[in-house]
């Protein structure tokens, strides 16, 4: 059984719609096509100040803003040409800030049209919000790969400082180091200042604002430095800057503390509490920075440390040779000197260069496997004494082989004996299947054995030796450097 509600109980439609109004704020005309008002329901009419009952034959344009009442204009001639509901936005400025209202044109019947009106400032104002908050993520992704990627400090600090004055709206900052051999806080970089004031800031720690921060490992913040005597006041130009608001973050990573970020306004800032994160989000930023880039400067330093100490050892490895040899004593130096010179003049890169010195200087280094009786017979060698003799080049491998960083210097101990022509030793290499590096090192170790005392032979002259070269181009040594390394001994 149903059961029947006495109908005054149900409210009427008109009450309903009354109700939402009340609501939601929202307002509701009907105007006729030109914009007069032929009814209006209006929920908060305190909003847009337009009175609750007296505007009917008004226009509804007149009631609004100018810009507002343009926009609506637009919708209902866009309505007469379309016949299909129009949406307009539009926003009001007044005392407490910028209003938005969103406005929905319906056609109705008689050539009627609805016109709802919506405050909708709270979802513009969120959608700023996430607007604002996607852009910093951004900012901090940006200095993320900038930090990982390894480029330089000042760059990456620039790039921070950047986005602090973009995103927290202030006018300028900068980054002061920590220089932990004088224990001084040094200009590292700054941004948006109008003068060179604070390029050559030298504080000690607990001196200054900046150095009360890092003395204090606490934020430092002056509302007002024109009424605050500081001790920035004591460089010549900063009071051409005329800032007022003032902030020192100490930039503390891994508990240590290893600058500040100082931020300068001109004005007052209106801090709130998003502003304020997203300050120790970008100092915490800075210091994540200055940390690794200073990981990378110690871990540079100490590579730099050991390859030098390497390299002091293969040169004692290499003297140790010499002085079993007196002899041929300097031969290493001058043959590592003239192969460095020949691979220039080919333009070979520096970082080539480095290797190829390395295998110069240890391209014998198999010989300390020679028994005496061999390396100094004052006569030429028997078949079973050039067997030990050719091996000198693998055993230089095998001596260096298990050094990593020696390995691409290999090539010039390992191949030094090959032949253009296929005739060398240790594995008969022929043509460019030869190093490049050791067919260098090729002419200047002939070219200097001949023109040094040997326990059998002595020196040539420097003609013979050139002779020497260009009767052997294209049998013993590379037809297309042959040339080039006659002109550069011949200059
Ligand atoms: P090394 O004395 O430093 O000679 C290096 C290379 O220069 C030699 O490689 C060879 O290509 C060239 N060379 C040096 N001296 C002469 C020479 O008098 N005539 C000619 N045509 N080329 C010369 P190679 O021949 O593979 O020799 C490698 C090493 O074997 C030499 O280094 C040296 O320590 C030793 N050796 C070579 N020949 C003799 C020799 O007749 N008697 C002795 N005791 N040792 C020799
Ligand atoms: C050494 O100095 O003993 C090596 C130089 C050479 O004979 O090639
Ligand atoms: C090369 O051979 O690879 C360049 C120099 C030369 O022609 O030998
Ligand atoms: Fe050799
Ligand atoms: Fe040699």
């Amino acid at each position: 059984m149903i059961t029947e509600l006495p109908l005054q109980n149900l409210p009427n439609a008109n009450q309903g719609l009354e109700a939402v109004f009340q609501a939601y704020g929202d307002f509701m005309f009907v105007v006729d096509e030109e914009g007069t008002i032929l009814e209006q329901k209006s929920g908060d009419v305190l909003q847009l100040n337009i009175s609750a009952q007296k505007n009917i034959h008004r226009k509804i344009q007149d009631l609004l803003p100018f810009e507002a009442g343009r926009q609506i204009v637009d919708g209902l001639s866009d309505l007469r040409a379309k016949k299909i509901a129009a949406q307009v936005e539009f926003s009001v400025s007044n005392i407490s800030g910028k209003s938005w209202y969103e406005s929905r044109l319906i056609p109705s019947v008689n050539r009627q049209v609805i016109v709802f009106i919506r405050d909708i400032t709270k979802y513009k104002q969120s959608e700023e919000k996430i607007k604002i908050q996607l852009d910093q993520m951004a900012a901090l992704r940006s200095i993320d790969l900038a930090i990982t990627s390894g480029i330089d400090l000042t760059q990456t600090l620039s790039m921070i400082l950047d986005y602090t004055r973009n995103h927290l709206a202030v006018d300028a900052a900068s980054v002061l180091l920590l220089n932990l051999q004088n224990q001084r806080l040094e200009f590292a970089a700054g941004a948006g200042f109008w003068t060179a004031a604070l390029q050559h800031t030298q504080l000690q720690i607990g001196e200054g604002l900046a150095g009360q921060a890092v003395q204090k490992r606490r934020v430092v913040h002056v509302p007002n430095l024109k009424t605050r005597k500081t001790d920035l006041l004591r460089s010549p130009f900063f009071g051409r800057e005329n800032f007022m608001e003032y902030y020192a973050i100490p930039l503390i990573a891994k508990g240590e503390v290893l600058g500040v970020l100082e931020i300068f306004h001109r004005s007052t800032l209106s801090a709130d509490q998003h502003w304020t994160n997203f300050l120790h989000t970008l100092a915490g930023q800075a210091a994540i920075a200055i940390d690794s880039a200073m990981m990378f400067k110690n871990l540079q330093y100490t590579n730099d440390e050991l390859t030098l100490a390497y390299d002091k050892t293969i040169e004692g490895w290499s003297r140790a040779l010499d002085l079993r040899d007196k002899e041929t004593e300097h031969h290493t130096r001058r043959v590592t000197d003239l192969t460095l010179r020949l691979a220039q003049r080919m333009n070979i890169p520096d970082s080539e260069l480095t290797h190829i010195r390395r295998g110069a200087i240890l391209h014998d280094i198999g010989k300390v496997a020679m028994p005496d009786g061999i390396l100094f017979k004052p006569g030429p060698l028997t078949d079973e004494e050039w067997v030990i003799m050719r091996r000198h080049p693998l055993i230089a491998v095998e001596i260096l082989k298990p050094i990593s960083y020696l390995i691409p210097a290999l090539p010039i101990p390992r191949s030094h004996h090959e032949k253009w022509d296929g005739s060398g030793y240790p594995n008969g290499l022929a043509g460019e299947d030869i190093p490049l590096a050791a067919r260098l090192f090729a002419f200047a170790d002939v070219y200097d054995a001949l023109t040094s005392d040997r326990p059998y032979r002595r020196a040539w002259s420097q003609a013979a030796a050139l002779e020497y070269i260009r009767e052997n181009s294209g049998t013993h040594l590379d037809p297309n450097i042959v040339s080039l390394f006659i002109r550069m001994m011949t200059e």
